[in-house]
């Protein structure tokens, strides 16, 4: 075995930005360069406290910074809202696979997020600006509970907006008296005939809240999504991250090995995939 997988390097917390009222961005420097590929995630360690696992959100393409973008849920992600920078943690990784941007070449690209779930899928969307002209559309749909719960704010109403190969639309649960936008739950802004997409020349990535997987899933399959098409980040309880205790199981993946990323067909008839 290579004791390697299992042992974390240091990293320093250089700044963090508070997101929502649960969720914080971690810009990390790690002390020698991680690269990691959209889609795959990291390990952070909390001396003392535990380790838990997180998708980078920003670029693939610079390895000597990491931003993580992390829900207060519990013990480990309690404790590192509590960080300050300067603060040191480790950091181990990557692990799991990432998403397949060889397969997305040519194609129209639907990306659906809920939540916190968008750190994923943000840093998928750098790493398909960096070969923009690869493909063929880029339709971002994200959905968060209410204004307040919105990621990366300015990056969603503004920059993403703006971006000519990008169109971007964010709906809320529910508003508040400033909200103008769309109210609903993602499903309700995945109308075919306004998406303006060929499913039979797309590929849809998703990423959110089980729940939220669930029923973008079941739509995606409505308008006409093959479940190969269909990309999903499985985000199971898991342990050592590299295949070993066996925490992570999804029928005969580990999803820390095999996953996170599985297309719906590969895990279709699976028990439980929702829970
Ligand atoms: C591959 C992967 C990537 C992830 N990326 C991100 C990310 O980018 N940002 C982010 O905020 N979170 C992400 N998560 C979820 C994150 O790992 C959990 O929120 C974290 O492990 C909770 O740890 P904790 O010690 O704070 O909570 P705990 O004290 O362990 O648990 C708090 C509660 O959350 C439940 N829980 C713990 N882990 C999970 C999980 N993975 N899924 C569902 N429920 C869980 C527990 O059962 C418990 O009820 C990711 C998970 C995986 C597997
Ligand atoms: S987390 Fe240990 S096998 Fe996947």
């Amino acid at each position: 075995m290579n004791p390697k997988l299992y042992l974390p390097i240091a990293a320093t917390l250089e700044k963090v930005v508070e997101e929502t009222h649960n969720i914080k961005t971690f810009f990390l420097t790690p002390s020698s360069p991680l690269a990691f590929l959209a889609g795959q995630f990291v390990e952070l360690t909390v001396p003392g406290v535990g380790e838990a696992p997180f998708t980078p959100s920003s670029s693939p393409a610079i390895s000597d910074r990491l931003e993580i973008t992390i829900m207060r849920a519990g013990t480990v992600t309690e404790r590192l809202h509590a960080l300050a920078p300067g603060a040191r943690i480790g950091i181990r990784g990557p692990l799991g696979q990432p998403y397949p941007l060889d397969l997305f070449q040519g194609k129209e690209i639907l990306i659906a997020g809920g939540g916190v779930g968008l750190a994923p899928l943000r840093a998928l969307l750098f790493a398909l600006f960096e070969d923009i002209g690869k493909y063929k559309k880029i339709i971002v749909r994200y959905g968060a509970r209410s204004p307040e719960d919105i990621v990366y704010r300015q990056a969603v109403e503004k920059a993403w907006n703006k971006a000519d190969a990008l169109d971007v639309m964010t709906t809320v649960d529910k508003g508040n008296a400033f909200w103008t936008g769309h109210t609903g739950v993602v499903t309700s802004i995945l109308d075919k005939n306004k998406l303006k997409i060929n499913p039979a020349a797309a590929v849809a990535v998703v990423c959110g809240p089980p729940i939220m997987m669930k029923f973008t899933t079941l739509k995606l399959l409505e308008i006409g999504f093959d479940p190969d098409a269909i990309y999903l980040s499985m985000e199971k309880n898991m342990s050592c991250g590299v295949g070993k205790c066996g925490h992570c199981r999804l029928g005969p993946y580990y999803a820390c090995k095999e996953g996170p990323v599985f297309t719906y067909r590969q895990i279709m008839d699976l028990p439980k995939i929702w829970e």
